[in-house]
Formats: structure tokens, C-alpha cells, sequence
């Protein structure tokens, strides 16, 4: 039995870990979820790595910049920027859990890891998370160039997160919608207003995207998923969380056969961009291409 089969399931469905989510380092964030083999931002990363070169083809320039929502410890931005794969970092940060290593060490260890791997130096990625640990954390590790904690679902972004927020070229999340919804996306295009970021979003076929699609269409999106493709993000924790989410699929008229009925959460993802800004990159080619 796991470490993760002993916490309690929350209003979704779902295991709470959000006391993993809000320690001063990200050692317990790695053990626990490497326990659950999590694994949807590498299976991600290919995807997001298509959409920011297509990106940096339709709009003729090299330098982006990402906006994580729902960041946590700067997981997507380790990926993306240093090419790294979740082994890696679950080598780093969980085989440490329970030693007596300092976060002053830890973050200077990082720090200059970090330092030494960005292999995409013109990728610049800032996060959005509502734990202000993990914030702090993955701006002091260098993992983030920025990030700002804040709950844009409970009310409007707090004084000086514009700043972070705003002239995002890519706004993506992995393991994260759910959590956050259209205020959050609101919020998000409000700051980077007339700017209309592209998006790319994994999200657990448990969460309808419709209210989210609804939202992107008034701000002149359209929104297409990437074929009948899912993503792997982890196996349940226990019996009981995945009759839960068979339960929530089923009343969704989701069929779970071969997919989360075999023990693991599937994602779907969601490519939004602006009406005409994106002729030379369909979907099509997003899911296939280099
Ligand atoms: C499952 S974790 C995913 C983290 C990371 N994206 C990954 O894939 O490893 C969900 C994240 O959403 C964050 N979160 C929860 N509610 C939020 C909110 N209202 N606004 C922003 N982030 C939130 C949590 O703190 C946590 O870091």
C-alpha cells in the first residue's frame, strides 16, 4: 500500500493532496506523486512542445513566453526548458524526501542545476499557483523566470500579479483545471488584454472543458481537442477513488473501458487559439509533427 492510498478523497471524487501541494520545498510534492506514477507532464510534453514551435512559426518569433497554471513547483517548466523527463526530477526531489538536507541547500543545489540545463533559452515560463510555497520555491530554484501565488477563482488578481500575467504567448496546465475554471481564465485574459494568448490544456475526462470552450469562443477562440488521443496522468490511489471517478465518468456518459476502468486517470487535451491566428498548424499537424 502507498503513502498516497492513506488520503481522504475530496468533493470530486479525487484523493486530497493538497497538503503536498503547500510544503516549503518539493520533496513531499515528488515522493508522493511518484508513488501514483503522475506522469501527465511528460506525457505532455511533446504536445506542448509542437504548440510552441508552432507558435513561433505563425508569429515569426523565437522568444515565448509560457504562463503554468496551476504550476506548482515549476514541474512543466523544468520539462520544457532543461528537456528533462519526470524520472529525472523524481530522482532529484523524492530519493531526498525524509534526509535531513535544508531547504537553503536543496535551492542552491537547484538553483545552479538549473542554471547549467536550460537547453531553450528563448522559453521564458512564469506561473500562476495558489500555493505560495511552491511559487516561492520554483522562482528562488530558478525553475520559474516569474510566478505569482494567487486564487484568481476566488476573487480578481491581487495588486502587481498583472505583471506576471500578462504577455503570455502560450498559457498551458497540466493536472489543473478542475481546480481552476473560466474565473481563473478570466482573469488571465483580462490581464493580457487586447493580447489573445494561444492555450493548451490537459484535463481529466472527469472535468467537461464545455463552460471553459464557452468562455474562450466570447474572447474570439475557437478550441479543438487533439483527436481521440488521452494522456496518462496517474494510477488511482486506491479502489475507492477509482469507483468514485467510474461513477462521475459514467453519469457524464463517459465509457471508461480500456481507459481509467484498467486503474489510470486519462487526460484529454484542448488546443484554443484565436480564430485565424493559426493557419499553418492544425490540430492534426500539432498531434503528428515534430
Ligand atoms: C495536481 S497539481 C498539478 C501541478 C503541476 N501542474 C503538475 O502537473 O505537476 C494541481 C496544482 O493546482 C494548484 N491549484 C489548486 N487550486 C488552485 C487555484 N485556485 N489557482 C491556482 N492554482 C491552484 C495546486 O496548488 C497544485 O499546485
Amino acid at each position: 500500500m502507498s503513502t498516497a492510498e492513506t488520503f481522504a478523497l475530496d468533493e470530486t471524487g479525487k484523493i486530497d493532496i493538497t497538503d503536498i501541494y503547500n510544503k516549503p520545498d518539493p520533496r513531499s510534492y515528488y515522493s508522493t506523486l511518484r508513488d501514483l506514477d503522475y506522469q501527465i507532464p511528460e506525457t505532455a510534453k511533446p504536445v506542448f512542445q509542437r504548440v510552441i514551435s508552432a507558435y513561433r512559426r505563425a508569429h515569426e518569433k523565437d522568444k515565448v513566453r509560457v504562463l503554468d497554471v496551476g504550476c506548482s513547483y515549476g514541474i512543466n517548466a523544468a520539462i520544457l526548458k532543461c528537456d528533462l523527463e519526470m524520472d529525472q526530477l523524481y530522482k532529484l526531489y523524492a530519493g531526498q524526501a525524509g534526509s535531513r538536507t535544508k531547504r537553503d541547500q536543496l535551492l542552491a543545489h537547484d538553483q545552479s542545476l538549473i542554471d547549467e540545463c536550460v537547453k531553450d533559452t528563448d522559453l521564458e515560463v512564469v506561473g500562476l499557483d495558489i500555493s505560495k510555497s511552491a511559487i516561492d520555491y520554483a522562482v528562488e530554484a530558478h525553475l520559474l523566470d516569474d510566478g505569482v501565488a494567487a486564487n484568481l477563482e476566488g476573487s480578481g488578481p491581487p495588486p502587481g500579479a498583472a505583471a506576471v500575467l500578462d504577455e503570455a504567448d502560450l498559457v498551458i496546465s497540466t493536472g489543473c483545471i478542475g481546480y481552476i475554471g473560466k474565473k481563473t481564465l478570466k482573469g488571465i485574459l483580462d490581464a493580457n488584454a487586447p493580447r489573445r494568448p494561444w492555450m493548451t490544456h490537459f484535463v481529466l475526462r472527469m472535468f467537461p472543458f464545455d463552460e471553459i470552450r464557452e468562455l474562450l469562443e466570447d474572447f474570439g477562440y475557437e478550441t479543438e481537442k487533439l483527436g481521440n488521443q488521452t494522456f496518462v496522468q496517474r494510477r488511482f490511489a486506491s479502489e475507492e477513488e477509482q469507483e468514485q471517478v467510474l461513477q462521475r465518468l459514467s453519469e457524464l456518459g463517459i465509457d471508461a473501458r480500456g481507459l481509467e476502468a484498467d486503474g489510470w486517470y486519462h487526460a484529454e487535451a484542448f488546443i484554443s487559439r484565436p480564430v485565424g491566428d493559426h493557419a499553418n498548424a492544425s490540430v492534426g499537424k500539432l498531434a503528428l509533427s515534430a
